[in-house]
């Protein structure tokens, strides 16, 4: 009999997993509160960079169904949790939809289901807040009746060389069955599934994963500044380091860290440190202090570089190239397009963009669209700034054409108009 597996949450993250599931001969169920999110996916249209509309199509002509009816999680061999995980008011951990999917999981769970949890987490969270949901719901027992993993995410949006089947997953389960049993069903899809001894360990490596991100664009952001001080070309140093074969990965400045991975999950490390060991983890605190400085900085070498000209940012006009996160993408969250826009809009800047996957931007409580004709907003600007080099956009050439461009990309010809 087809086996059934059901992925609660189809956004980002649940929805290529269902994908690859069903391409390897699974009756895949996507089960998502979002009625909206359901309509869509069953009508054949994909909300994720990731999937075309007609990759979700062929997904349905596997036998992929989406709904929003948590009757199928009842009939699941395999159950997989991939529900956001935002921070809550005072920067702590929200956990309500992981609370709240655990409890609708185990509310419809059967004998002999595995369910894994994918959401970005602290340690501790499978062991000490999925499962007791989960048992507690259910009636049932962990090992003789149910088995329970972490298995973190490693999805990175736009991304083409590296996807679910070829990106090497982790597997740490409540107990040795759980993850033996959790790890078979990932094999059915992945090429390379790495066994971890407990679900501790897995939360945590995914939080060293983006850690060790944050805290190396970190390190190269706070390069960058002193570099511009000392007249330095900090993408020629870079260019230098990046030849040595092994001891230096590398990273480039930007106007700062966007997604969910980077801006957000470290908030997860540090606050469990904070909370179990009373002091903080100041790497994580450190590389939030300085990524998060760069939107106020680029605004600041825009004053500069207008200065130059004679000119004052208030009341001048600032267009921005790409308001995303990152390039090629539509992704806005946390993108420090925002923050900058506010910044330049407090320092008196008539603020503008372009950017081809953003047709509408809400900024400062407005709406506003997308430059149509990118000559004449490129000429009617004082000022022009790079933030995500999509490839619609001829780096060199909006250059050419601007009287004050910023690239913080480091792509454009001339390194004096480089961040
Ligand atoms: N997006 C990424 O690049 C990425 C990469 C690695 C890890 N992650 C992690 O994966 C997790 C999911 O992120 P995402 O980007 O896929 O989020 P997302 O917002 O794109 O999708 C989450 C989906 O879950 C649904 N949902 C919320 N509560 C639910 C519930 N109780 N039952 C069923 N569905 C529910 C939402 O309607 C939404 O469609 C997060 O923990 C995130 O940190 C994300």
């Amino acid at each position: 009999m087809q086996k059934v597996a059901t992925i609660v949450g189809q956004g980002y993250v649940g929805l290529p997993l269902a994908q690859e599931a069903a391409k390897s001969g699974w009756k895949v169920y996507g089960f998502d509160v979002s009625q909206r999110v359901v309509d869509g996916l069953n009508a054949g249209v994909s909300h994720v960079d990731d999937l075309s509309d007609s990759d979700v199509q062929e997904m349905l002509q596997n036998g992929y169904t989406a709904t929003a009816s948590p009757a199928v999680l009842s009939e699941s061999d395999v159950i997989v949790i991939c529900v956001p995980t935002p921070l809550g008011e005072a920067g702590s951990p929200d956990l309500s939809y992981i609370e709240a999917a655990s409890r609708t999981v185990g509310k419809n769970l059967s004998k002999n289901t595995i369910v894994i949890l994918e959401s970005t987490t602290y340690p501790g969270t499978t062991q000490e807040v999925c499962l007791p949901i989960l048992e507690q719901e259910s009636g049932l027992k962990v090992d003789s009746e149910i088995f329970v993993a972490f298995s973190p995410e490693r999805v990175d949006p736009g991304r083409t060389d590296f996807g679910i089947k070829n990106t090497p997953k982790l597997v740490g389960g409540v107990t040795p069955e759980s993850t033996k049993l959790a790890a078979n069903f990932y094999r059915a899809f992945i090429e390379n599934v790495v066994e971890m001894s407990g679900p501790k360990e897995a939360e945590t490596a995914k939080l060293l994963e983006n850690t060790f991100r944050h805290v190396n664009i970190a390190l190269v952001n706070e390069m960058a500044k002193v570099c511009h001080e000392l007249d330095i070309d900090i993408w020629e140093v870079i260019r230098g380091a990046a030849t040595k074969p092994f001891g230096y990965m590398k990273f480039t400045p930007g106007p700062g860290v966007g997604g969910h991975c980077i801006p957000i999950d470290p908030n997860y490390l540090s606050y469990e440190v904070r909370r179990n060991l009373g002091y903080p983890l100041r790497f994580v605190e450190l590389a939030q202090e300085i990524n998060n400085s760069m939107p106020v900085y680029v605004a600041t070498r825009v004053a500069e570089q207008l200065n130059d000209r004679a000119i004052a940012l208030k009341g001048s006009k600032v267009l921005l190239l790409g308001v995303t996160y990152k390039k090629n993408i539509a992704d806005q969250r946390e993108s420090p397009a925002l923050p900058l826009a506010q910044e330049l809009a407090r320092r008196g800047a008539e603020v503008s963009y372009i950017d081809p996957y953003v047709d509408t931007w809400n900024f400062n409580g407005h709406e506003i669209a997308s430059e149509k004709d990118w000559e004449a907003a490129i000429a009617a600007s004082d000022a022009v700034v790079l933030l995500q080099h999509h490839n619609e956009f001829d780096v060199n050439a909006i250059s050419a054409a601007s009287s004050t461009f910023l690239d913080t990309t480091g792509t454009v010809d001339d390194v004096r108009r480089r961040l």
